[in-house]
């Protein structure tokens, strides 16, 4: 069999993208797959990946011969373009590797149901309604499940900064995130603790997405809990992440070695079962398939569970909350892979 694993890709979460699928690819069973990598620059340039060395170094990018997936069903594969020659080579099936933008978001997941591939992960809508943010309260809204309040603020509507201010202020008081409603591992947020913060907030998030979502603070231990399956899918321990800065922003993640995750932390009675049940209920409701990670706060007074966001491809880099939980039910990076790609083909 070949998988195609692709990754990169256009979004602000390109490098982390990068680690995770050096990961992936390290991990996947060579004596049953040939593995065709593709990396996607970000600009947008499809480009064929000979190994793992030339992610770690970077010098992918400056690779000539193209490598896409048709769109054509009839066909079900990869393209290689050198130069004059193009070669067609089978794919059965594909890892998108890809965080954020154009590739968690449905948009890749589109071209393969279009192409008729089978794909690790979950599909157009599951991948949509999670990478926005506000479309994602709205459903968990549905189920009855506690999250932070929230305003939701449009790019227009900072043409009158001081009404989309007004807006903010009427609902929350301080302090407050902004975050852009899609966009992945932090990029584009912000904590706001007084009004000038609160506008150079929105303006930073408006450069990620026309749609802002502006969220009270809660006051939390932040938890992850990893779902992996098909139609039956079941829920791992849980995690805890203790960020070395305010809040578990992109420095904080990729950067700082003080940042450190916790399996099956001291939580308050009960709360561990309530997060495993959420992540559940959740990925149903957003129709998720294979995988995802789902994020929650315990609020640090009451003990409450709060939902925070769902990823559905979380990070596989050292530091992945995603990997871990499911080492400590014991199965590992090679058989998690493996999983995957056997989930796709349900
Ligand atoms: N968005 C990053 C990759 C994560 O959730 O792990
Ligand atoms: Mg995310």
């Amino acid at each position: 069999k070949t998988v195609a694993v692709l990754f990169g890709g256009q979004s602000s979460e390109h490098e982390v993208s990068c680690i995770s699928a050096t990961t992936v690819i390290n991990n996947i069973n060579t004596g049953i797959y040939n593995i065709v990598i593709i990396g996607i620059t970000k600009e947008g340039k499809w480009l064929k990946v000979n190994n793992t060395e030339e992610i770690t170094s970077g010098s992918w990018r400056q690779n000539t011969q193209t490598a896409v997936i048709l769109p054509d069903a009839s066909m079900k594969c990869a393209i290689i373009l050198n130069g004059e020659k193009a070669e067609s080579i089978k794919i059965d099936v594909v890892f998108p590797v890809l965080h954020g933008l154009y590739g968690e978001d449905g948009t890749i997941q589109g071209l393969l149901e279009l192409a008729r591939i089978p794909y690790v992960g979950c599909g157009v809508l599951a991948s949509a309604v999670s990478m926005d943010k506000l479309y994602t309260k709205i459903v968990v809204d549905a189920l009855g499940i506690r999250q932070a309040k929230y305003v939701a603020v449009t790019k227009k509507e900072l043409s009158d900064m001081a009404e989309a201010v007004k807006k903010v202020e009427k609902e929350l008081s301080y302090p407050v995130f902004i975050k852009p409603s899609n966009a992945g591992s932090s990029r584009g947020i912000s904590k706001a603790g007084a009004k000038e913060e609160l506008i150079e907030g929105l303006k930073l998030a408006s450069e990620h997405d026309r749609k802002i979502l502006v969220e009270e603070t809660i006051n939390g231990r932040e938890v992850e809990c990893a779902v992996l399956g098909g139609n039956e899918p079941k829920a791992s321990g849980v995690g805890e992440i203790i960020a070395a800065a305010q809040f578990y922003d992109y420095d904080a993640k990729y950067n700082n070695a003080e940042s450190k995750t916790v399996l099956s932390p001291e939580l308050p009675a009960g709360a561990a079962e309530t997060i495993r049940d959420y992540a559940i209920r959740i990925f149903k409701a957003v129709d998720g398939h294979g995988l995802s990670r789902v994020d929650f706060f315990v609020d640090r007074n009451t003990g409450e569970v709060i939902f925070n966001e769902i990823n559905t491809m979380p990070g596989f880099t050292s530091i992945s909350m995603y990997p871990m939980l499911w080492e400590g039910k014991g199965i590992g990076k090679p058989q998690l892979v493996e999983k995957l790609l056997q989930l796709a083909f349900t």
